[in-house]
C-alpha cells in the first residue's frame, strides 16, 4: 500500500463532546473536496452485536471485565476494517470513538504500523451543550423502559466512569486538542509531515453550513406599533406568515428548530413545527433580540423625542452604539457567535438547519458567515415575508433572499 496520500484519524474524548459531529464534518468535507473518506463507528456496531445492557452505565464501569474485552473486540473490528479501507482506495479512515485510555490509543497506533495516525481530542465543559447532547442520545431508542432523566442520568453516570480511565492527550507523537464547540485549537503536536493535514485544521476551525435557513419570526403587535424590544406574540397576520413559512418547507426535513427565548420567535417555530414530523424546537438565548436598555419597548419616533442624544449617537455609528442599560451590534457578536456554535453542534453534519431570530440577530448571523463590512450590518434588510438561505461551505458561499409563498 502507498501510505503518502493515507491517513487514520481518531477521535477522543468523553461521550458527548461533539467527536461524531467533528467526524462527520472531517467525512463530508474531505469527501467533497475528492478525498475518500469513511468513519468507522464503535457505537454503532455496539448496538449492532452488544448485549441491550450495553446502553446502560454498569457496561462502562472500569471493573467490568467481560464488557470491557467486548468494547476491545469491537475496537479491534472497526480497526480491520479501517485497515481493509485503506488497503483498498479508501484514503482517510476516521475512528469514532472515546478513545480515552492510553492503552487503547496505542492498540491503535500498532495496528496501523507505518500509516500516519493523527488523534483529535473533543473537549467541550458547555453544561448546557452537553446536557442537549446527551438528551439526544438517550432519545434514540436504546433506553426504552427509563424515563428521560431516568436515561439522562445513566448516561452522565457512563460519562463519569469513562473519566476513571480518561488520560488526555500529551505524548502521543501527532495530535490535535480541539474546543469542538467554539472550533478553536488549543493545542496541536504535529511530529512529521502528514497528508491533508492543512485541509484538515482548516476545516476544524472553520464554521460550515450546507443549508441554514434563517428566518424572521412575524409580525407582532410591538411591529405594529414600530416598538422594540419586549416579548411581544404574534398578530393573525404574523401566525398567517409562520403558516405560510410551515407550508413553505413542509416537503423539507428539517430536524431541529433553533430559536430565541422570545414568545414571537417560538409562536413562528412552532407553527412551522407543526407542518413537519418530529421537528424539535431548541430555544437559545443566544439568539434573543438586541436588548435595547432604557428604550426598551419605546418606538423609535418616542426614542427620536425623548432621547434626541441616544437617537442621533445611534445613527451615527449604528455598529458600535449600545444603548445606555443594554446592548449593540458590536456587544452581541460573541453572544451570536456561540448561538451559532450550540447550533451547528447540536445538529448532525449535512442535515437542514432552520433559525428563527430576530432583525438585529438575523443580521448578525449572516454577517458570521457572510463578513460583512460591519458598517453594513445593521442595515442588511432582514423582511418579515421573506427569508434568507445560507449556503457558507469552503467552495460555496451564498445567501439567497427568498419569497415563501405557496407557488415557491
Ligand atoms: O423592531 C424590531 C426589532 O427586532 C427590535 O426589537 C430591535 O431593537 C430592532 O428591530 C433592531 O433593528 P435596528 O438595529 O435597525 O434598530
Amino acid at each position: 500500500m502507498n501510505i503518502t496520500d493515507k491517513l487514520v484519524i481518531a477521535m477522543v474524548g468523553l461521550p458527548a463532546r461533539g467527536k461524531s459531529t467533528i467526524a462527520n464534518k472531517i467525512k463530508h468535507f474531505l469527501n467533497r473536496n475528492g478525498i475518500k473518506s469513511r468513519i468507522f463507528n464503535n457505537g454503532v456496531l455496539r448496538r449492532r452485536y452488544g448485549p441491550p445492557e450495553s446502553a446502560l452505565a454498569e457496561f462502562y464501569h472500569p471493573d467490568n471485565k467481560s464488557a470491557s474485552s467486548f468494547r476491545e473486540k469491537i475496537a479491534l473490528m472497526n480497526i480491520n476494517s479501517s485497515l481493509k479501507y485503506l488497503e483498498k482506495n479508501g484514503q482517510v479512515a476516521v475512528l469514532d470513538a472515546t478513545n480515552v485510555s492510553k492503552k487503547r490509543r496505542e492498540l491503535i497506533r500498532q495496528s496501523f504500523g507505518d500509516l500516519p495516525v493523527i488523534f483529535i481530542e473533543c473537549v467541550n465543559e458547555n453544561k448546557e451543550i452537553i446536557e442537549m447532547n446527551i438528551k439526544k442520545k438517550v432519545r434514540t431508542g436504546e433506553f426504552d423502559g427509563l424515563s428521560i432523566k431516568e436515561a439522562m442520568n445513566n448516561f452522565q453516570k457512563r460519562i463519569d466512569y469513562y473519566r476513571l480511565i480518561y488520560s488526555p492527550l500529551a505524548d502521543e507523537e501527532n495530535f490535535i486538542i480541539l474546543d469542538s464547540l467554539n472550533s478553536k485549537i488549543l493545542k496541536e503536536v504535529v511530529s512529521k509531515e502528514l497528508p491533508f493535514y492543512d485541509l484538515l485544521r482548516d476545516l476544524l476551525v472553520t464554521d460550515i453550513v450546507k443549508s441554514l435557513l434563517l428566518i424572521r419570526h412575524g409580525e407582532t403587535y410591538f411591529n405594529l406599533e414600530n416598538r422594540i424590544g419586549g416579548d411581544s406574540p404574534l398578530t393573525p397576520k404574523g401566525r398567517e406568515q409562520a403558516h405560510l413559512l410551515g407550508l413553505h418547507f413542509s416537503k423539507k426535513k428539517i430536524p431541529k428548530i433553533f430559536t430565541s427565548t422570545k414568545v414571537r420567535c417560538i409562536e413562528t417555530a412552532s407553527i412551522i413545527a407543526s407542518y413537519q414530523k418530529g421537528s424539535e424546537i431548541i430555544p437559545l438565548k443566544e439568539f434573543d433580540e438586541i436588548n435595547s436598555g432604557i428604550c426598551e419597548g419605546m418606538s423609535y419616533q418616542e426614542i427620536q423625542r425623548d432621547m434626541p442624544e441616544v437617537y442621533y449617537s445611534r445613527k451615527r455609528d449604528k455598529f458600535n452604539y449600545v444603548y445606555p442599560g443594554g446592548e449593540g451590534y458590536v456587544t452581541m457578536r460573541e453572544r451570536i457567535s456561540l448561538g451559532i456554535k450550540k447550533a451547528l453542534f447540536l445538529s448532525s453534519g449535512g442535515e437542514e438547519i432552520m433559525i428563527v431570530g430576530h432583525r438585529a440577530v438575523n443580521r448578525m448571523i449572516l454577517s458570521h458567515f457572510l463578513y460583512k463590512r460591519e458598517e453594513d450590518v445593521p442595515y442588511i434588510y432582514v423582511p418579515q415575508d421573506q427569508y434568507y438561505h445560507i449556503i457558507a461551505t469552503e467552495r460555496k458561499k451564498v445567501f439567497q433572499l427568498k419569497y415563501f409563498s405557496l407557488s415557491n
